[in-house]
């Protein structure tokens, strides 16, 4: 029923409410607000639905909107932290899982890959040649496979920004903001710390959450990952991880001093 329709019955009742006593009016005067109310909800409702419809894009839509906001990233028309929005934005809502699975080949990654015992194995999934696709994408894509236990373990980014989403399993994942450098240790601030299932993102950029670590809670696990390299490029930063030990020691305002460690010592600490 549309409004339109609404409205004519409303009006038509209220035509026959002239004889009735004051209370009676005011009652039958709430019930068509009420009323009103109600079918308006409704039409939210409808049209809501209808737009979650519409929201999902075609694989090939998809991988040109992700494309186009990495070259927009890389171009400086969109910020970093722009990015990180609309990325989780077209990861959660834009593409359904099941399809996002079928485009990396998920069944053959979980049948195929050789789990290891500490630390996560980095696949690199090809994407299917879909016309009206570029070859050439400006950004990147692998899967963490994950035993129960084992991490991607603590650590900071140098010129890329990156989005996760957990394909399946779940994970304890954090993020800490990079707040400061220091000749042997990084300040980090917690401002992620939650469970994360199927379907959940997050992301990293110079400027905002750009330390992260995810242990998985359940075997197997595994993340897809995107990422854009090289935005910063005057910088004199190589685009790289920065291993952190982020149970470092406690500052004021809920600051950590994270102490600066390689891959080999992360990896024995919490891989
Ligand atoms: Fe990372």
């Amino acid at each position: 029923m549309t409004m339109k329709d609404t409205s004519f019955e409303l009006e038509a009742g209220g035509s026959t409410a002239g004889s009735v006593n004051v209370s009676s009016r005011r009652d039958f005067t709430r019930r068509s607000v009420q009323a009103l109310l109600t079918i308006s909800l409704l039409d939210h409702l409808c049209a809501t639905n209808l737009l979650a419809a519409e929201a999902k894009l075609s694989a090939e839509k998809w991988l040109n909107e992700v494309n186009q906001i990495g070259l927009d990233m890389k171009g400086e028309k969109v910020q970093e932290t722009e990015w990180q929005s609309r990325i989780e934005d077209l990861l959660q809502n834009r593409i359904d899982l099941s399809q996002l699975l079928r485009l990396i080949d998920f069944e053959r990654i979980e049948k195929t890959t050789k789990f290891v015992d500490n630390g996560a194995r980095s696949i690199r999934p090809r994407f299917p040649k879909l016309e009206g696709v570029p070859d050439r994408l400006v950004f990147g894509q692998q899967v963490f496979a994950l035993k129960k236990g084992r991490s991607v373990v603590p650590h900071g980014h140098n010129n890329m920004a990156t989005a996760f989403m957990i394909l399946k399993g779940n994970f304890h994942g954090r993020h800490y903001d990079r707040v400061a450098d220091e000749k042997e240790h990084m300040i980090i601030k917690p401002t992620i710390d939650a469970k994360f299932g199927p379907g959940k993102t997050s992301s990293i950029s110079d400027v905002k959450d750009n330390v992260h670590w995810f242990k998985a809670e359940d075997e197997p696990a595994f993340i897809f990952n995107i990422h854009v390299f090289g935005l910063n490029p005057g910088s004199g930063k190589r685009t790289s991880r920065v291993y952190v030990d982020p149970l470092g020691e406690k500052l004021d305002d809920g600051l950590i001093r994270a102490r600066l460690i390689d891959s080999k010592e992360a990896h024995q600490r919490y891989g």
